[in-house]
């Protein structure tokens, strides 16, 4: 029996043969032979870095409880930060604005002079095209209100709008597109905000410009650290009328299925670490589409904490759980620790 027979074999419950001879760690005794066999290949090339550009901040300063800081949009320390990814190799951002006012229109998301706007330019004049620039698509960190929608009405009282939410995603899209972005990321979790953008990048001219849909974007308590650090905890209710449900896997592949439809060129699985088999799941449905994985701040934040007690050697803890969710099934990693691992990885520093 072959051994891809042997695998299906097993996947469909089949009994094998015993091998009485069998000896798994002789494969396991010395390092070139475990690199020899390893399945998983960790790339920095794989890896997008989320950066926080912020108005009111006017030179770099730590977000705390994650890695990385806010960085103005227009200076140098930003540029300086993304050429040194890409001498690392970790060639893909996604941009975060941090605006100086909140308002109910969410104004600062489609500003032409707004945090990622002029992030965008800068970077393209001094970057060029090296760096590929995703930026995300919501208007939670630009609203009074704090969601990811605009305010509306349901027939049972005060609910997220939908429909309305995708003018503002349209505009907010177009916005990025004129400014420079490659990818532009809808984190919002509306019905059809994939369609949208897409019709409203086409009517201007931007069939170049990709979409990265946060397709099965679960309503998580692993965001805390990111709505801390961009302010952007709603102001009232929570996100489970638009997030999904973590007790739901199947319901990710028809959102898949639904933003693929929409025109989607790569979907997305968020958080990453705690949603290990919707991954796969989703990795097994629709191999052909590039599927990104988002290793979200709560996640970071317990590498962070566990390495600081003593707890675990941070390395080996990192390159570990980067390396499970590229296992699990994602093309794409978005990981704040994305300098701190190519770092690693260019040192030749794996744990296994
Ligand atoms: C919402 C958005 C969130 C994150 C990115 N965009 C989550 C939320 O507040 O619902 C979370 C990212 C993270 O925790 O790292 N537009």
């Amino acid at each position: 029996m072959s051994r891809v027979e042997a695998h299906a074999g097993a996947r469909l419950g089949g009994v094998l043969p015993p091998y009485p001879r069998a000896r798994p760690r002789r494969l396991r005794l010395l390092k070139p032979l475990r690199d020899l066999v390893s399945e998983t290949i960790l790339d920095p090339g794989h890896f997008m870095l989320p950066i926080f550009v912020s108005e009111r901040h006017s030179k770099p300063e730590p977000l705390g409880s994650i890695p990385g800081n806010y960085y103005p949009p227009e200076s140098g320390d930003l540029v300086d930060l993304v050429s040194k990814a890409l001498d690392f190799g970790v060639k893909s951002f996604l941009l975060f604005g941090y605006p100086s006012r909140k308002d109910e229109r969410a104004s600062r998301a489609y500003a032409s002079d707004g945090p990622v706007q002029k992030a965008l330019r800068h970077l393209r004049r001094e970057l060029g095209y090296e760096p590929v620039l995703a930026t995300d698509v919501c208007i939670c960190n630009y609203h009074s209100e704090g969601h990811c929608g605009l305010p509306g009405n349901c027939r049972f009282g005060r609910c997220v709008a939908n429909d309305e939410t995708l003018e503002v995603y349209a505009r907010i899209a177009v916005s990025h597109a004129e400014a420079g972005a490659d990818i532009v990321a809808p984190s919002g979790m509306m019905d059809g905000q994939v369609a949208a953008i897409r019709e409203a990048l086409d009517r201007e001219g931007y069939w170049d410009v990709a979409i990265m849909a946060y397709s099965a974007k679960y309503a998580s308590s692993f965001y805390g650290p990111f709505r801390g650090i961009l302010d952007s905890a709603p102001r009232w209710g929570d996100r489970r009328s638009y997030q999904m449900d973590p007790r739901n896997a199947w319901e990710a592949v028809k959102e898949v299925a639904l933003d693929i439809g929409e025109g989607a060129d790569i979907v997305m699985v968020k958080p990453a670490l705690a949603y290990l088999d919707v991954i796969r799941l989703v990795k097994e449905s629709f191999p052909w589409i590039p599927l990104a994985a988002y290793n979200v701040s709560g996640e970071a934040a317990l590498v962070e904490l566990a390495a600081r007690e003593g707890l675990a050697e941070k390395a080996a803890l990192l390159l570990e759980v980067l390396t499970a969710i590229r296992r699990a099934g994602a093309d794409i990693i978005i990981t704040y620790h994305a300098l701190e691992a190519a770092q690693l990885l260019k040192e030749g520093r794996i744990p296994f």
